[in-house]
């Protein structure tokens, strides 16, 4: 089984892939969509929940998505389509870097995914890039809520702590007008639903013959999650803005 259909398997419980739950990703595209009708762009959109909820919600929103992930872009289409959605979402089966658009949009979102461009500043760079004057940023990214072990830094690479992740943003030309760090529930609510969905899964295709890995991948993403990274390990969402003229 590809590491894909493992993912999907995974989200089954938790279609957002972040550590957020349902109220937290309403209020930030609530902060993030003051108008209702916006053009919407998410980079590394998975099965494109953000944008499923956003569109579901507001009837003259437009959005497009990008993903590097056939199975996630496969899954977005047919709850689109199931949503009634689907001709106000376009979805690009790309490297997220690689998009371009002759339009601008009035919110770029990318949570979850800045290391589709090399890191946090990289990420907001490729936004500004395609965003409309006056248009903000969706941004989600993880950060050290404690001091790391060796094994959680080698599984996450070098992150900031919390003050020191907004200060870089801020200094790079961006006001956060919203901001929601991911509660210990919802960090755990994430990683039992992922770990556990998958083990349900294997359980339940005993016969299947990918059973036997599904089921090795879930007891070690779950080692790795309480040995490696449960105590050290936060994420961060915040809605930016730039002054009019782009400075901050
Ligand atoms: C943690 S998931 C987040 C998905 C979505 N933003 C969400 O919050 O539900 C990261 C996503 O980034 C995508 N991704 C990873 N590298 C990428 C790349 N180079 N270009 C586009 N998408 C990429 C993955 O396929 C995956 O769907």
């Amino acid at each position: 089984m590809s590491r894909e259909q493992i993912s999907d398997i995974a989200h089954a419980d938790h279609p957002i892939k972040s550590p957020l739950n349902d109220e937290s990703v309403g209020a930030l595209l609530e902060r993030a969509l003051p108008r209702g009708d916006e053009r919407v762009l998410d980079l590394g959109c998975g099965t494109a929940e953000w944008l499923l909820r956003a569109l579901a919600t507001r009837p003259h929103l437009h959005a497009e998505g990008v993903d590097v992930s056939q199975v996630a872009l496969t899954r977005a289409r047919q709850a689109a389509s199931g949503l009634g959605v689907d001709e106000r979402l376009v979805l690009h089966h790309q490297e997220a870097a690689d998009f371009v658009s002759t339009q601008p949009f009035d919110l770029v979102i990318s949570v979850g995914a800045t290391h589709a461009f090399g890191g946090l500043l990289p990420a907001l760079a490729a936004a500004r890039k395609h965003l409309a004057p006056g248009g903000r940023v969706l941004i989600g990214e993880s950060f050290w809520d404690r001091a790391p072990s060796p094994a959680a830094v080698e599984m996450f690479g070098d992150l900031d702590d919390l003050a020191t992740t907004v200060d870089r943003v801020a200094a790079d030309g961006w006001i956060p007008v919203h901001g929601h760090v991911s509660t210990r529930s919802e960090l755990d609510a994430y990683e039992w639903a992922c770990w556990g969905s998958l083990a349900d899964w294997a359980l339940d295709h005993p016969a299947d013959p990918a059973g036997a890995q599904v089921l090795e991948t879930a007891t070690a993403q779950r080692s790795e999650w309480l040995h490696g990274y449960r105590d050290s390990f936060g994420f961060l969402c915040l809605v930016l803005r730039q002054t009019s003229d782009g400075a901050s």
